[in-house]
């Protein structure tokens, strides 16, 4: 048989699948894996979804999406983002982020473009440019996570054409300041780059930070792709709804790319989205507080525990060192998954600068966050 795909075969299976792989039929295993929360979708979501099927409405969506959900869209994105845009013009519903990244990639680059990002980040973004020929270009965080200014700056070659952002973060739970937002959207306007910014972790942020999307700042709107989804303000990632918000002619290219690979999205579950934008927001303040006070627990269990980690200000994950412990990352995640039944993500798979985290989900429901730190002490204190 001739050699199959020498670049999809470069992609390793996931490390987050494998650890699920080795902790599925063991009802011992506590998982700080997990990138989904762990509150239920909200029911008028579940019932907008289940109406539409009563309805029958199983055939093709319109390929940017239900018309009125792209006018819920609009308006969300209108007063949340503050964004100026139109809903026949600037979005497109997707298939979760995941596939509003892949419509990114698929929009901006030709192959040998260059893409700079700061490391370590989300685990996709490094495949789907591997799968569009597009170089990665990492730059490493500073200690405290934030982005390295400089290094970005030096990063920049004839061939970068993008920069692309995830504020607040995963892994890393950094959420940008204004100051580090702005000195990157000077980078990326004197050198007349693009920017793709992923902002499904918008609601997951604390300490009185603010998100804001750099689509809104002046100058940006024309080279911003800006990527969301319904999937962790309404807990709802099975449902595989995302979108994109860009200028007309960036949406007017992933229409097309949509339309061959895709044929659309969910017809019904956009339905679901429908309900999800006409609920009141205030539903996810007891989920927020939740969060930050998991946040809290998580981040002062770790310190007193020993490890070297840096309190995250957004989304809900944390990325300790375990260098003190003369574990690698991947070390320590196989030893405490075998001896403690804790399900850890390894910190290499979010890029080159990574090799001694490790990355913790505190999407887990308190009481289990109190018993994973009760064994990773114990695990520690064998070491
Ligand atoms: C930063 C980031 N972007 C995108 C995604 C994918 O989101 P979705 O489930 O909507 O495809 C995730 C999922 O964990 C994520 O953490």
């Amino acid at each position: 048989m001739k050699e199959t795909s020498y670049i999809v075969s470069k992609a390793p299976k996931s490390a987050i699948r494998e650890l699920f792989d080795l902790a599925s039929g063991r009802s011992d295993v506590i998982s700080l894996g997990i990138g989904q929360p762990d509150f239920t979708t909200p029911e008028p979501v579940l019932q907008g979804n289940i109406e539409a099927l009563k309805k029958k409405i199983t055939m093709y969506a319109p390929t940017r999406g239900v018309p009125e959900l792209l006018k819920l869209i609009e308006d969300k994105v209108q007063r949340k983002n503050n964004l100026n845009i139109n809903w026949k013009d600037n979005i497109i519903v997707t298939n979760g982020a995941s596939q509003a990244v892949t419509l990114a990639f698929a929009a901006l680059f030709n192959p040998g473009d260059e893409l700079i990002i700061s490391s370590p980040n989300f685990v996709s973004y490094f495949y789907c440019a591997l799968f569009f020929g597009v170089k990665v270009i990492e730059v490493k965080r500073n200690k405290d996570f934030s982005p390295n200014i400089e290094g970005i700056r030096n990063a920049i070659t004839p061939k970068t054409k993008a920069m692309l952002i995830n504020s607040p973060n995963n892994p890393t739970g950094h959420a940008l300041t204004p100051t580090e937002l702005k000195e990157i959207i000077d980078i990326l306007i004197e050198n007349d780059l693009y920017l793709i910014t992923d902002e499904v972790y918008e609601n997951y942020i604390y300490d009185g930070f603010k998100h804001v999307s750099p689509a809104s700042l002046n100058g940006m709107f024309e080279r911003t792709v800006t990527v969301n989804a319904m999937s962790k303000l309404y807990s709802a990632t099975g449902f595989r709804i995302g979108y994109v918000v860009s200028s007309k002619t960036i949406i007017d290219l992933m229409e097309k790319y949509h339309q061959y690979t895709v044929a659309g999205t969910n017809h019904a579950a956009q339905y679901g989205f429908i309900e999800a934008l006409k609920m009141d927001i205030s539903f996810f303040d007891k989920i927020w507080q939740s969060f930050d006070k998991r946040r809290n627990l998580v981040y002062s269990r770790l310190k007193e525990i020993g490890f070297d980690l840096v309190k995250p200000h957004g989304a809900f994950y944390i990325m300790p060192s375990t260098e003190k412990f003369n574990l690698t990352g991947s070390q320590f995640s196989q030893r405490i998954m075998k001896e403690q039944a804790v399900a850890i993500i390894p910190g290499n798979i979010f890029g080159s600068f990574s090799d001694n985290m490790i990355r913790i989900s505190y999407a887990t429901e308190i009481e289990k966050l109190k018993e994973a730190m009760h064994r990773i002490e114990k695990f520690v204190l064998k070491l």
